[in-house]
């Protein structure tokens, strides 16, 4: 047989069906072209299961009469230009292709402006360009798609039923709404509409749609995980807001019992692959990043609150015997709690920081301690700082013109005068705001440092606590080690 190249038409229905295999994918092209642009606005409309029309309106940044014709072009694009900047993409688009596709198998118009003054629009029809003129329309971006697949029967027979694709069309749109809670969204399909108004936190995005049952939080320099654990049905997945599917996350969060979960994973656009699946749903992190080591010793800290919570809370019978005096000891910077059934390490100065914060959350003023040779601070601290100071039970007066600390927080009895400036200096020549929740990170530090308490007393204030077994920084408290463990050393 001969081989010969295939006709361009066939090359570019082929591609198409790589990146547009159904309307929801349309949809989701459309949408990420809208964040690309900046819209503050994405409104989406569709009619059916969204083969006979869809069309998604933003007020992003527009496109020029000059780059009209040219962005259903393949591979034109205007966010990469070098091969740097395909290593750290910050966009949802890179490749140039969707518009491309989309308008290769379907009758699309696209309406666009840059200043809401001067608008143009084209008509493409199976990837042609078949006419350019003026328009009226505001600063923005409307694009309309009519007839997906109408140039590709077979694509169209295997079509799912209309039912299944709107559902797949709703749930395309909300991994946006989720992700990008400062943009406002509206979808309106076979006449319902929903809308959710533009969010300052991600917290009330995930609120409107999810109730949230629990957030964990991981920051580190390199990678931060915000997981919520929602009270609704869902499982989703980003990586710097981009939706994606990993199995070994699914895998992670399944081993540890995470049943719904919405989980945003944001790391350094370089240390990322996002160029690996036609549709960029897959990512892969690179292996500097030790990415999911990480995240499972993350929510593997969640497990051992879980059970901590099931044996210690609800069967108060072995709760009494592992808190009773006898299987309590001291080893190194660790509680030891023995039990029938297991060990349990409890890291005692974080323990003590977080008994400290929840005394500090719960108090109004902090009780202060006399020193007993005033300190003098080097540095100025006004009015209000002094007075907000004395409420952590900072006693700080002024004597012609300079500062003496005459009592400090009670909690931080003992500690030495470097650590109690260490404290202060958050004050030291500050312009603006300072920062309260590293002053009370510092403090919460020192004191715990020193603050006095029965290993008994703080295991049991411990597990009086919610979550005993993190800090709210989410670092470990306790480490359990099951009879079993040990016992199969043995076997
Ligand atoms: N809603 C929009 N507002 C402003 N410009 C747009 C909009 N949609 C598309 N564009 C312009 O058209 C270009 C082509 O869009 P297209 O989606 O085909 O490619 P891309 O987003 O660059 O990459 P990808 O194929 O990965 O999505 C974009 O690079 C952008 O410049
Ligand atoms: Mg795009």
């Amino acid at each position: 047989m001969k081989v010969r190249p295939l006709p361009p038409f066939v090359v570019n229905k082929i591609y198409a069906g790589e990146v547009i295999q159904s309307p929801s994918s349309v949809v989701k092209e459309l949408i990420e072209n809208s964040i690309d642009a900046g819209a503050t606005s994405i409104a989406v409309f569709i009619r059916g299961s969204g083969l006979s029309f869809i069309k998604v309106v933003d007020n992003g940044e527009g496109i020029s009469r000059e780059d009209l014709p040219n962005v259903i072009k393949k591979n034109w694009s205007s966010k990469i230009r070098t091969l740097e900047d395909l290593e750290r993409i910050s966009t949802m688009g890179f490749r140039g292709e969707a518009l491309h596709s989309i308008a290769s198998v379907s009758r699309m118009h696209i309406r666009s402006s840059t200043d809401g003054v001067e608008g143009y629009e084209i008509y493409v029809e199976g990837g042609n360009l078949m006419d350019m003129r003026p328009c009226a329309c505001g600063k923005g971006t409307t694009v309309i798609v009519e007839d997906l697949f109408f140039n590709v029967p077979v694509r169209r027979r295997f079509l799912s039923s209309s039912r299944s694709e709107s559902s797949r069309i709703k749930n395309t749109w909300l991994n946006y709404v989720l992700s990008h809670e400062n943009i406002e969204f509206h979808l309106r399909s076979s006449n319902r509409i929903q809308h959710y108004r533009a969010r300052s936190t991600l917290d009330e995005r995930i609120e409107d749609i999810y109730g949230i049952k629990d957030r964990q939080e991981l920051k580190e320099d390199d990678l931060t995980v915000i997981l919520y654990h929602i009270s609704g049905k869902a499982q989703r997945i980003f990586v710097n807001r981009r939706p994606v599917v990993d199995s070994r996350i699914t895998e992670i969060l399944g081993r540890y019992d995470v049943k719904n979960y919405i989980l945003f994973v944001e790391v350094p656009p370089a240390l990322i692959d996002v160029n690996v699946h036609p549709q960029k749903l897959q990512i892969r992190f690179s292996r500097s990043l030790k990415f999911y080591d990480r995240l499972s010793r993350f929510v593997r800290g969640r497990k051992t609150i879980i059970r901590m919570e099931e044996n210690l809370f609800t069967r108060r019978e072995e709760r009494k015997e592992e808190s009773s005096d006898k299987g309590i000891f001291e080893w190194k910077d660790y509680i030891v709690v023995s039990s029938r059934t297991k060990l349990l390490f409890i890291h005692r100065q974080r323990a003590l920081k977080k008994i400290l914060e929840s005394i500090l959350q719960s108090s109004k003023r902090l009780s202060s301690t006399t020193l007993p040779v005033p300190m003098p601070i080097k540095f100025r601290i006004n009015e209000s700082d002094r007075n907000l100071l004395r409420t952590y039970g900072f006693d700080i007066v002024e004597l012609k013109n300079s500062f003496v600390l005459k009592g400090i927080p009670q909690i931080m009895e003992g500690a030495a005068p470097e650590e109690v400036m260490e404290v202060l200096s958050a004050f030291s020549d500050r312009k603006g705001p300072f920062d309260l929740k590293r002053f009370i990170n510092r403090l919460l530090s020192v004191a715990s440092r020193h603050y006095r308490m029965k290993s008994r007393a703080i295991v049991e204030r411990l597990f009086s606590m919610e979550n005993p077994g993190l800090t709210s920084e989410g670092e470990v408290i306790i480490y359990e080690l099951p009879a079993e463990k040990i016992e199969e050393k043995f076997m």
